[in-house]
């Protein structure tokens, strides 16, 4: 089976990275709009547009599947792809509201939702998991996150001071919604930041447990061939995915 990843520029990388991990395909096609990257401070008709133009890409190549590895175009864009496409385009936010509630039965556990500007205004995490009856629930936007990965900063001090500025008044969740792609690259600084309390929902993971299980499919033996598109400077997405995913 041949799959599409698309995000706005490299934290889909995360998602192509569990997918890889997992063996669940034989070739990949990677694109990132690195030219418009980010999403997540645009209004939702531009992220709309962006999503559909991404699309109009990976018809032309010939997918059996595409994942929305980018919380922000799952959050606005799904719909208006699905209804453009003729194979199954799957996201990332109904992965992880179901791979949350799997770890946390109990509803009245604190849950943080971290995501960009764009995914926290939407409040479509913080609705699926109230009808879900989880009521003890925070949003933060961090989209400053974005800008650091994206500027190839995964440690050190610029990080650890973007950490307090958005985290210091928090009080330790026992859970954090990773609400966006980019954010499992600095994932160990984030859960040690909270003293390595809180459980991680990664949307690779999660969007790995769900195609198993909602569209039964399997572990291949071989290693995938993955090829990377990007909307503009494609050798940073291939340095970086050499660099943070060890694929290649
Ligand atoms: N990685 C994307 C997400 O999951 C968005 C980052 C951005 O483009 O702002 O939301």
């Amino acid at each position: 089976m041949k799959i599409g990843v698309f995000d706005s520029g490299i934290g889909g990388l995360s998602v192509l990275k569990s997918i890889v991990e997992a063996r669940l395909f034989n070739e990949i096609i990677y694109y990132g709009d690195t030219a418009r990257v980010p999403y997540g401070t645009k209004d939702k008709d531009t992220i709309i547009r962006f999503s559909l133009e991404a699309l109009d890409f990976f018809n032309q190549h010939n997918i059996d599947i595409l994942i929305v590895a980018c919380n922000t175009a799952s959050a606005y864009a799904l719909t208006n792809m699905q209804k453009n496409a003729t194979y199954p385009i799957i996201g990332v936010i109904e992965p992880g509201v179901l791979a949350l509630s799997n770890k946390i039965q109990d509803k009245s556990k604190n849950i943080l939702i971290i995501a960009t500007k764009a995914t926290t205004t939407s409040k479509i995490y913080e609705k699926s998991l109230i009808n879900l009856g989880y009521h003890n629930i925070h949003s933060l936007q961090t989209g400053l996150f974005v800008s650091i990965i994206e500027e190839g900063i995964t440690s050190g001090d610029v990080l650890i001071s973007t950490l307090d500025f958005y985290f210091k008044d928090l009080m330790i969740p026992d859970a954090i919604i990773l609400g966006c792609t980019h954010f499992p690259l600095i994932q160990n600084e984030i859960k040690k930041y909270f003293n390595n309390k809180p459980i991680l929902i990664h949307s690779g993971d999660a969007i790995v447990e769900y195609l198993i299980k909602n569209h039964n499919i399997q572990p291949e033996s071989k290693k995938p061939k993955i090829r990377y598109f990007a909307s503009s400077n494609k050798e940073f997405i291939e340095n970086a995915a050499k660099k943070w995913l060890n694929l290649n």
